[in-house]
C-alpha cells in the first residue's frame, strides 16, 4: 500500500485577491468544481494502491481540512510552520519505517491522473530500494521558483539524480535549461518512512530529533493528532529540498510529464483553465469585446473588456486587482496581498 502524505501550508499571496491568509490556495475551487485539496486526495483515493490519507497541516486550517476530506483521513497538525522538511518528518515519524509515503502537495494541478499515478508506481518501486524519489518535470523556461534535477544513471523506472539545485539565480537557471538533462522538481515525493527520517538524521541531526520527541509525545483526538509544541517550536524552518534532496547520496527522479502546474501565479491559473477560441476565460459576470488572451473572474459585479490582451482582472469581494499576465509574477507584493 502507499501511503498519501498530503501538505498544506499555503500563505495565500500569490493569487490573491481570490486566495486569501485564512482561506488559500489549496482549498478553493480554481480548475473545475474540487478543490485543488479535493483533487489532491482524489488522484489518492484508489483503495487498492492507496492507504488512508495523512494530512499534515497548521490549526488554522483545520476547520477546512475537515470540511473537505472524508472521515478516513489522519490530519497531523503542526505546533508551527516549519516548512516542509519538519511536516514531512512529523508523518514519517507516525509511520511504521517500511511504510513507502507519497508526499503531495495540495495546491497543484495535474491534468493526466493515468500519468500521474504510472509515475507514483515507478517512484514508489525505487522508494521500496531505499531512494529519496522526486518526481521530474520537463521545464520549458527558466522559472527560478523550482529545483533543477540533473538526470545521472538510469535505474530502473528512472535516473539518479547526479545534482539538486533549489531554486537558481536566473542565470543559473538559463544554463540548465542550454545545458540540457535537467528536469524540475515536481514538488512530489516518495520516500520510505524509515530511510527518510535516517537521512534527515544524517543531514539534520537536531531536526529529527525535535520531530521524534514531538511525535512521541502528541496528544490524539479522534482522527486528529497533535504533535507536542516542545521541541517542534524550536527547529529552524527548512523546505525538503534544501534539507534533504540537496544533500542526499540516494536521490532519484522518475518522469512524471502529466500535465502539471503549481499555478504559482495568475497567469498559470489562466494557462490551465478552459477558454474560448481567443484564449478568453470570464467566471462570474463578464463581457469581452476584441479581447485576447484575457481572464476574467468576479464574485459580484460585472466586468467589462474591450480591446485588451494578455490581461487578468479579478474582483472579490471589495478588492479589485488588474494586471498583465507577465505582471502576475509580482502580485504577491501588491500591499493587499501583504497586509491580509
Ligand atoms: N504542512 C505544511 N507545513 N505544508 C507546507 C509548509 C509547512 O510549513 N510549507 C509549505 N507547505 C506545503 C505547501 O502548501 C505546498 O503544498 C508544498 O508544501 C510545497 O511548498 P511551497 O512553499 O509551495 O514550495 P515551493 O513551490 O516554493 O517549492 C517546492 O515546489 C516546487 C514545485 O512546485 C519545491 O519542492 C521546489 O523544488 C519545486 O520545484
Ligand atoms: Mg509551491
Amino acid at each position: 500500500m502507499i501511503q498519501p502524505v498530503i501538505l498544506c501550508g499555503g500563505s495565500g499571496t500569490r493569487l490573491w485577491p481570490r486566495s486569501r491568509k485564512d482561506y488559500p490556495k489549496p482549498f478553493l475551487p480554481l480548475v473545475g468544481e474540487r478543490t485543488l485539496f479535493e483533487a489532491t486526495l482524489d488522484r489518492c483515493a484508489d483503495p487498492q494502491q492507496f492507504a488512508s490519507p495523512i494530512v499534515v497541516a497548521g490549526e488554522a486550517h483545520v476547520h477546512h481540512i475537515l470540511a473537505q476530506s472524508g472521515d478516513d483521513a489522519t490530519l497531523i497538525v503542526e505546533p508551527a510552520a516549519k516548512n516542509t522538511a519538519p511536516a514531512i518528518a512529523l508523518a514519517a515519524a507516525h509511520l511504521p519505517p517500511d511504510t513507502v509515503m507519497l508526499v503531495c502537495p495540495s495546491d497543484h494541478h495535474i491534468a493526466d491522473d493515468a500519468a500521474f499515478i504510472a509515475a507514483a508506481q515507478s517512484a514508489v518501486r525505487l522508494a521500496r530500494q531505499n531512494w529519496m524519489v522526486a518526481f521530474g518535470i520537463t521545464p520549458d523556461s527558466p522559472e527560478t521558483g523550482y529545483g533543477y534535477i540533473l538526470r545521472g544513471e538510469a535505474i530502473d523506472g528512472g535516473h539518479r539524480i547526479a545534482r539538486f539545485v533549489e531554486k537558481p539565480d536566473r542565470a543559473r537557471a538559463e544554463e540548465f535549461l542550454t545545458d540540457g538533462g535537467y528536469s524540475w522538481n515536481g514538488g512530489i515525493f516518495a520516500f520510505g518512512a524509515g530511510a527518510f527520517l535516517s537521512e534527515l538524521a544524517t543531514h539534520r541531526p537536531e531536526m529529527a530529533e525535535a520531530v521524534q520527541r514531538s511525535v512521541v509525545d502528541a496528544s490524539r483526538e479522534g482522527s486528529i493528532l497533535r504533535p507536542a509544541a516542545n521541541p517542534f517550536a524550536e527547529i529552524v524552518a527548512e523546505s525538503v529540498d534544501y534539507a534533504v534532496m540537496e544533500n542526499t547520496d540516494n536521490a532519484a527522479v522518475v518522469p512524471a510529464d502529466m500535465g502539471w502546474s503549481d499555478i504559482g501565479s495568475w497567469k498559470a491559473l489562466r494557462d490551465v483553465r478552459p477558454h474560448d477560441a481567443n484564449g478568453n476565460a470570464v467566471i462570474g459576470a463578464g463581457e469581452l469585446i476584441d479581447c485576447c488572451n484575457v481572464m476574467v473572474e468576479t464574485d459580484g459585479p460585472r466586468v467589462s473588456v474591450i480591446g485588451l490582451q494578455d490581461v487578468i482582472v479579478v474582483v472579490d469581494g471589495d478588492e479589485v486587482m488588474v494586471t498583465t499576465a507577465a505582471g502576475s509574477q509580482k502580485v504577491g507584493t501588491l500591499k493587499g496581498a501583504v497586509n491580509q
